[in-house]
């Protein structure tokens, strides 16, 4: 029974003895870290999409969704400084739950990062096409090569975003020859990112032409939209919590880290509230000054985000400049306001920035790829390292191809609802781990402990299956879609092949690089 192959935590923990990467990451480092894996498409981009679900109570999405994404890293933090190797949620269930729930874990954050380094694209491209080519070079790029198709919720004329594959295949290439970020350039990054925000927020917020009246009403679609909606502030926050995605990324670091018990969760839960607070600002500066009310149908309820009909409605001259229409977000509202430059040099700061998003999440996508076909459960063909390069780069090129695929022809908040789901779910399996452990494995070191456990752990998993299910009804159902095609695939391949199940347990060094803008 796959249940009972369960990897034993001495040989997990075995291989980070082995691994053993210096510890130079301080407090600070980690925080810069994790700031610039989560600064991106969801504040720049989804920003509009949240918009159109809850109104001005977008600002009470971004708190909810903060607010699930901290107790959840609280969580992370446990595991990922107990056990510090890579394959992050996949490598815990592993260790807790057995083979086939991993397996189902791993298959789940290929939405994570793959889709999400997407949606990331998409949002690229929105700012590419607008600030870069239409306000600086006054290019002006066919609908049909800059959106998806119409019916996949694009805009009218759209067939293929063409800058989004762009990035992507640019983003897999640099990562294929090895390049790799420096801490440097994310503390830039990160700068420049916060800058762009800071200057947002102090323009937006103390303008003439912000109006608190423009918040009423608060909650258009209500606090719950119903379930598959996607729509009210819980449903924003479902979408909204994009916009945390990443954070993980810095319990992957734990290893590198010194004093894990004090840095990591200060570096993660240090990240999520200084992006809560921001968020939320910058969601009030967008609201109070050119409004954020949603288009409503017939009904009564506000059109789905990323839907054939919303994009008609867009295309109307009476909504060409409302927020929830925008692909700029946030370079929109500076323009409105009639800070056109600064609206521009905003634009600037996202396409600069959001590359290294991407690069971020194709890297974590390409370490569980290689960690999974280390343990046999996919062909150990897709880890082969370059003999020049030193990187995956068949799983590499494999995985930047299906992202620019999914770039080319699905819209940016489809794609961050789809990797929503999956990340929902292998949270969500992070906080089991974490109990489980606590249980079966009471007497293994712990350098950072969290707090009242039974309390946290619980509400992360409360929390995360409510944001599930306030996801709309066609990214809920990808969910067990892409873990029904996983199945097949396992019990196909992965249940025969699987080194423990043939009885192999190796401890091996980890895979190859280090994680981009650690060091
Ligand atoms: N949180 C990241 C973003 O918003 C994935 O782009």
């Amino acid at each position: 029974m796959t249940f009972g192959r369960v990897k034993p935590l001495d040989a997990i923990l075995a291989t980070a003895e082995k691994k053993s990467l210096h510890r130079s990451l301080g407090w600070f480092q980690l925080t810069l870290f994790g700031i610039g894996c989560v600064i991106g498409t969801g504040i720049f981009v989804l920003t509009a999409a949240g918009a159109q679900k809850a109104g001005p109570g977008l600002l009470l999405a971004f708190a909810i969704a903060g607010a699930i994404c901290i107790v959840a890293a609280l969580c992370y933090a446990e595991i990922a400084a107990m056990i510090p190797v890579a394959g992050s949620a996949y490598t815990y269930t592993y260790a807790t739950m057995g083979e086939l729930l991993a397996w189902t874990v791993g298959w789940a954050l290929i939405l994570e990062y793959a889709v999400a380094a997407s949606a990331v694209s998409v949002g690229w491209s929105g700012y590419f096409t607008g600030t870069i080519l239409n306000e600086t070079l006054g290019i002006h790029l066919p609908a049909w090569l800059s959106s998806a198709p119409l019916a996949l919720g694009g805009s009218p004329g759209g067939l293929i975003n063409l800058p989004a594959v762009a990035i992507a295949l640019l983003v897999t290439w640099l990562l294929m020859l090895g390049t790799t970020e420096s801490a440097r350039v994310n503390a830039v990054l990160v700068l420049i990112k916060v800058t762009a925000l800071t200057a947002f927020i102090v323009l937006t917020l103390p303008s003439d032409q912000f109006d608190a009246a423009r918040f009423n009403p608060f909650l258009p679609a209500g606090m719950f939209g119903g379930f598959g909606s996607g729509v009210g502030a819980v449903g924003a926050a479902a979408t909204i919590f994009f916009a945390y995605v990443g954070f993980d990324a810095v319990s992957t670091a734990a290893e590198e880290t010194k004093n894990p018990q004090r840095n990591v969760p200060i570096g993660l839960i240090g990240s999520l509230l200084f992006c809560t607070i921001f968020y939320m600002l910058v969601a009030a500066g967008a609201v109070g000054t050119i409004g954020g009310q949603p288009i409503m149908g017939p009904n009564g309820i506000p059109f789905p985000a990323g839907s054939e009909e919303l994009a008609r409605q867009c295309a109307l001259p009476e909504f060409k400049e409302a927020l929830v229409c925008s692909n700029e977000a946030l370079a929109h509202v500076l323009r409105q306001i009639g800070f056109g430059t600064v609206g521009n040099f905003l634009g600037y700061a996202a396409f600069i920035a959001l590359p290294s998003v991407i690069l971020i999440l194709l890297f974590g996508q390409t370490r569980i790829f290689f960690v999974m076909s280390r343990d046999g459960l996919l062909p150990e063909g897709l880890s082969k390292i370059h003999p020049k390069w030193k990187t995956p780069y068949v799983v590499t090129a494999i995985t930047g191809a299906a992202v620019a695929f999914a770039a080319a022809f699905l819209p940016v908040g489809k794609l961050a609802d789809i990797a929503n789901a999956g990340t929902l779910y292998a949270f969500m399996m992070v906080a089991v781990a974490v109990m489980m452990l606590r249980k079966t494995a009471p007497n293994v070191e712990r350098k950072f402990k969290t707090p009242l456990l039974w309390l946290i752990g619980p509400l992360t998993i409360a929390g995360t299956i409510f944001l599930f299910f306030n996801l709309p009804l066609d990214a809920m159902l990808v969910l067990p879609a892409w873990g029904a095609i996983g199945m097949v695939i396992y019990f196909a391949y992965g249940f025969r092949k699987s080194h423990l199940g043939r009885g192999v347990v190796e401890v091996v060094t980890d895979s190859p690089g280090e994680t981009p803008g650690t060091h």
